[in-house]
């Protein structure tokens, strides 16, 4: 436990923002396994960064083999995986009002006026729901990248679905272990419908949309 410490106030985001000329924020991506998140999200932060726009991507896998190494795929590992991805306990931010706001990781990105780019399956509503709590003011776009199971399994890029269906994988998502599709996300594509390029301009055209990129 740290004693004697003084929290620096510092810039405060609006005025990171307003120095950077761009806002943070977090593009949350959510979907099946082969759905196609981390492919779009690397196009994605790709295309940002080519117009000067700062992003960093935070992926599934990636996260696993550092950070959250030591979770499973159980339903309270998931909970963990996305809740270390949402709420990493350091260091807090304060609000302009003065007040304590809990930091996440991604947020961390966007409060640096960075946008963030997750790709977790994250199959529980209730984990997003608390990861878009945990922003607080500061936009959390959720976007489902959606696909049905049967084609998920007919790309099985990594053969884990065939390795699920055999029983060589437990717990594994649309198999034997549930997916709770987002009802009202900000965004849906439909990669067995769009392209990657497509998919990124749908997205790209929302944050357009609101404003939130030029
Ligand atoms: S979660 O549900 O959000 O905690 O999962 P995530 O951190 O995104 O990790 C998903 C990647 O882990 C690999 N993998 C599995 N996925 C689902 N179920 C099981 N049992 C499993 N075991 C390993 C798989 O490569 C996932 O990557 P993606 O990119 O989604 O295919």
């Amino acid at each position: 436990m740290s004693t004697n410490i003084t929290w620096h106030p510092g810039l405060t985001r609006t005025e990171r923002e307003s120095l950077r000329g761009q806002k943070g924020f977090t593009i949350w991506l959510t979907g099946l396994s082969a759905s196609g998140k981390s492919t779009i999200a690397t196009a994605l932060e790709q295309h940002l960064l080519h117009n000067n726009i700062s992003a960093y991507r935070l992926d599934g896998d990636n996260v696993r083999f550092g950070l959250n190494k030591d979770l499973g795929f159980s339903e309270g590992d998931r909970n963990e995986n996305i809740r270390r991805i949402a709420e990493v306990p350091s260091p807090p931010t304060l609000w302009t009002n003065g007040e304590i706001a809990p930091t996440t990781v991604s947020k961390l990105f966007a409060d640096s006026s960075t946008i963030a780019i997750t790709s977790f399956i994250s199959p529980y509503i209730e984990d997003r729901i608390a990861a878009r709590e945990l922003h607080s003011e500061i936009p959390f776009i959720e976007v489902h990248v959606d696909i049905p199971v049967s084609v998920a399994e007919q790309r099985d890029p990594k053969g884990l679905y065939k390795k699920a269906r055999a029983g060589e994988i437990k717990d594994f998502t649309g198999i034997s272990a549930p997916y709770e599709a987002p009802e009202y996300p900000e965004i849906r594509v439909q990669t067995d419908k769009v392209s990657v390029e497509e998919a990124v301009k749908i997205i790209v055209d929302y944050l357009q949309e609101k404003g939130l990129v030029k």
